[in-house]
């Protein structure tokens, strides 16, 4: 039984730290693991310019601790209405991405997207400019049934949106159904995806196991188990187009548990054992570097990370909470003994 890993350092290709105190909170635990990480711009307001882009990195550069070495990737929020001339500005500002998030579809969107037609302008200007387009892939539309809704943007958004715009690149983030992994094994060089830990390790019962368990709750949402093990199957399975994501999304405990609970799970705090836990179920540990370390570089254009971590096979705990702000943060799995540890 293999004891012990060293893999070279990874990135997180898609991650929510939030701003302020929260911020502050959160950004040591992913400095700690990975070398780089893509930050979601979906802040209150969102992250439209290149300027505000670049404000949002250096504040998020103040907070890693001293001695740490980690590298923020900042990301825009297209809109109806984002200029296409700010992808220009925003290319020579270093942001390598645009995320979509359709309209009302999770946290912050409602400056999200109404209809893509209205974005392809921009959309011309990051294919020129060799800027990503990072998917929210999930319609909003009532009618769709919540666990049905990513599966259907595959058919009404993406595979259109993939025709208009031929070598775009797009990364469908944080999939978690059998129809996504599909689409992206199926599709060209310029398509890839993130898979989250918390999709490989839970299917939806997670949710519902004892009584309504809002710190599994997620968008898109956990699915039944045959989706989950055809996400691990595409994890595990050494194709350069399934990369770590983990889509760490804070939020604080009382909201969280709430009549009307916030759609997120924090992992940040032990991304990569959650990650090594889920390939070593599936005997797949040999796979987790490429998956972790180098498919995501190689698919943005970036240099892989040097150095490397080592995970061991270790039973701890991990805290039930951590101060964030005022409020407290309740990661995934706290309390609860996690099976691999970084060193
Ligand atoms: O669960 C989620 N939380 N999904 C998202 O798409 C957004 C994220 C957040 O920002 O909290
Ligand atoms: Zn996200």
């Amino acid at each position: 039984m293999t004891t012990e890993i060293t893999i070279t350092r990874p990135d997180d290709w898609h991650l929510h730290v939030r701003d302020g105190a929260a911020l502050q909170a959160v950004v040591p635990h992913t400095a700690a693991q990975f070398g780089r990480a893509i930050i979601m711009p979906n802040l209150k307001p969102p992250v439209t310019t290149a300027a505000q882009a670049l404000a949002y990195r250096d504040r998020i550069r103040a907070a890693v601790p001293a001695g740490m070495n980690f590298e923020p990737l900042m990301t825009l929020y297209l809109t109806d209405n984002l200029p296409a001339d700010e992808i220009a500005r925003a290319r020579d500002a270093g942001v390598v991405a645009c995320k979509l998030y359709p309209a009302g579809a999770t946290t912050n969107s409602d400056a999200g997207v109404t209809d893509l037609r209205k974005t392809y302008k921009t959309l011309e200007a990051m294919q020129r400019a060799g800027l990503l387009l990072l998917v929210h892939g999930e319609v909003t539309s009532p009618d769709i049934d919540l666990f049905d809704r990513e599966a259907v943007f595959i058919e009404q958004q993406l595979i259109p949106l993939r025709r208009d715009f031929p070598e775009l690149k797009i990364v469908f983030e944080h999939i978690t159904t059998r129809e996504a992994a599909q689409y992206v094994r199926d599709a060209d060089r310029f398509t890839g995806a993130t898979v989250t830990a918390h999709h490989l390790l839970y299917n939806r019962n997670a949710i519902f196991t004892g009584g309504i368990r809002p710190h599994y709750y997620c968008l898109p949402v956990l699915k039944r188990e045959t989706h989950r093990l055809a996400l691990v199957e595409a994890a595990t399975g050494g194709n350069p187009r399934f990369f770590l994501g983990t889509d760490s999304a804070p939020h604080p405990a009382h909201l969280k548990e709430h009549a009307s609970g916030c759609a997120g799970c924090y992992t940040a705090h032990a991304a990569l054992e959650l990650y090594a836990e889920a390939f070593d179920a599936a005997g797949a540990l040999d796979k987790l570097e490429g998956f972790a370390s180098f498919h995501g570089a190689d698919f943005y254009g970036l240099p892989r990370n040097s150095g490397t971590v080592t995970l061991r096979r270790e039973s701890w705990n991990a805290p039930e909470q951590f101060a964030f702000g005022d409020a407290q943060l309740k990661p995934l799995r706290g309390g609860e003994p996690l099976l691999w540890r970084l060193a």
